[in-house]
């Protein structure tokens, strides 16, 4: 029998199924991808740790020792519509089941499920008290060229896994529309308590983005991703050397201690110059720094790198580079580090949704403050009055990217996570 998916690979067409959600795409899923192997919580949920965001435990290891986030992801925007958060024990009883739930149907790490809950400044706002121990601004645009759609959701909840069934399942769950997860009885529902306004969704990791290039706005013709680069610029990301730890980006103190915060922004991508045009040569110096292309530091996506892109070992000063000509964004990004350490554990991934070639940059830091001290790093203003470098030309990888949006949350300790008022005791 002729199959609509035919000639697509299996995660080509689990990634589009993730993109489409619904109960369709999740069965056209799980006919494609084993459920046999998606194993049950090892742990009781009280046996987990405090912090939602404590995932670097249970990820897989790579080749290196570097964390490897899980292959699929997705992301719902949620809108609070339940009877007012202040006084919502049930509500908050009824959220808190529906978290167990997703901590018995799946064993934390990538072939389960890995998540974060969080909450933005519009939640908040409903109290009368102002939240305590955490400074959560509202979202703003945070470089002189961009002007990003600010979101205003209650809440924002990750969802990641090897397998896109998992995601999937778990949002039908939670609409209340599966009566089972991996075995386990649903207990609890987001139903009466919050809808989802939107969904984004993606991947990462080796061939991937290369399965998932043709036809995307944004990649130009002719396959140019290369077979083994986990994101769409072709290298590389996330080494552990260049990591935040989860103790770095974890609140100390107050009523919110254990937790963490949470920027996410939607980048689109442009890649048509970035492959097209630019050399190898010129892409390395870009991304990592000009003395990784001199001395050919990198192979292919930058696997040989190992668990660290040396960027702070082999780079010049990035102000002195960029009188020569051109800056790279790990070697500007590096400049934000404190302590010889950076202060953001990057978990981003790529996307194709509305067929747009994209990264959903989501980052966690004790402060937001922290990722827009990174940020401006990253954006170096300063350095683009030197030399060629511009304020987006040679400068980093900014040129190819424009920013979409942009917000904020707070994602509490797992004690915390369901409908949290600004001041526990
Ligand atoms: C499409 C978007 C992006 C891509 C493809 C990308 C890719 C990379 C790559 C390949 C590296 C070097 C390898 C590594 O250290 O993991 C890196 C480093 C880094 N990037 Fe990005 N990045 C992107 C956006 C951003 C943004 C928006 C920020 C936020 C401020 C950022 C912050 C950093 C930091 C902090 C480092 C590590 C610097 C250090 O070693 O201290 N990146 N990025």
């Amino acid at each position: 029998m002729d199959r609509p998916d035919r000639g697509i690979s299996r995660r080509a067409f689990v990634r589009s199924a993730v993109a489409i959600g619904g109960a369709s795409a999740l069965s056209a899923c799980l006919q494609r991808e084993p459920t046999e192997d998606v194993p049950q919580a090892t742990h009781a949920p009280d046996a987990l740790p405090d912090r939602q965001h404590a995932w670097n435990e249970f990820l897989e290891p790579d080749d290196h020792g570097n964390d490897l986030p899980p292959e699929h992801h997705l992301l719902l925007g949620l809108e609070y519509v339940g009877d007012g958060p202040a006084d919502a024990t049930d509500e908050r009883e009824q959220l808190e089941a529906a978290f167990r739930t997703l901590e018995k149907a799946y064993k934390r790490g990538n072939e389960g499920l890995v998540f974060t809950m969080g909450y933005g400044p519009a939640y908040f706002d409903r109290f009368e008290a102002d939240l305590a121990g955490v400074d959560l601004p509202k979202p703003t645009a945070l470089t002189p060229f961009e002007a990003p759609q600010l979101d205003e959701y209650d809440a924002l909840l990750h969802l990641a896994s090897d397998y896109g069934h998992v995601t999937l399942s778990v949002e039908e769950a939670m609409k209340g529309d599966l009566e089972q997860l991996n075995g386990i009885d649903v207990d609890g529902t987001f139903d009466g308590i919050f809808e989802v306004a939107e969904r984004r969704t993606g991947f990462i990791g080796s061939g991937l983005p290369a399965d998932n290039q043709s036809d995307v706005i944004g990649v130009p013709d002719g396959d140019p991703v290369p077979e083994d680069a986990p994101m769409f610029m072709g290298f590389k990301s996330g080494f552990k050397g260049n990591q935040a730890t989860e103790d770095r980006v974890t609140i100390q103190d107050g009523p919110f201690a254990g937790g963490t915060t949470l920027h996410l922004s939607k980048l689109q991508l442009n890649l048509h110059q970035w492959y097209d045009q630019d050399s190898r040569h010129q892409r390395v110096s870009k991304m990592f720094s000009p003395t990784h292309a001199d001395d050919d530091l990198v192979e292919g996506a930058g696997h040989n790198l190992g668990d660290s892109s040396r960027v702070t070992e082999v780079s010049e000063d990035a102000a002195e580079v960029a009188r020569k000509g051109t800056v790279g964004h790990a070697q500007k990004a590096a400049r934000a580090r404190e302590g010889g350490e950076p202060i953001i554990l990057r978990r981003d991934f790529d996307s194709t949704d509305d067929d747009q070639a994209a990264t959903h940059f989501l980052s966690l830091h004790r402060s937001i403050a922290d990722f827009v001290k990174t940020r401006e790093a990253m954006t170096g203003t300063d350095l683009a009055k030197s030399g060629s470098v511009g304020t987006l030309t040679n400068n980093g990888i900014l040129q190819y990217l424009s920013v979409h949006n942009r917000a904020n949350y707070l994602v509490p300790p797992r004690g915390l996570r369901s409908l949290p008022v600004p001041n526990p005791t």
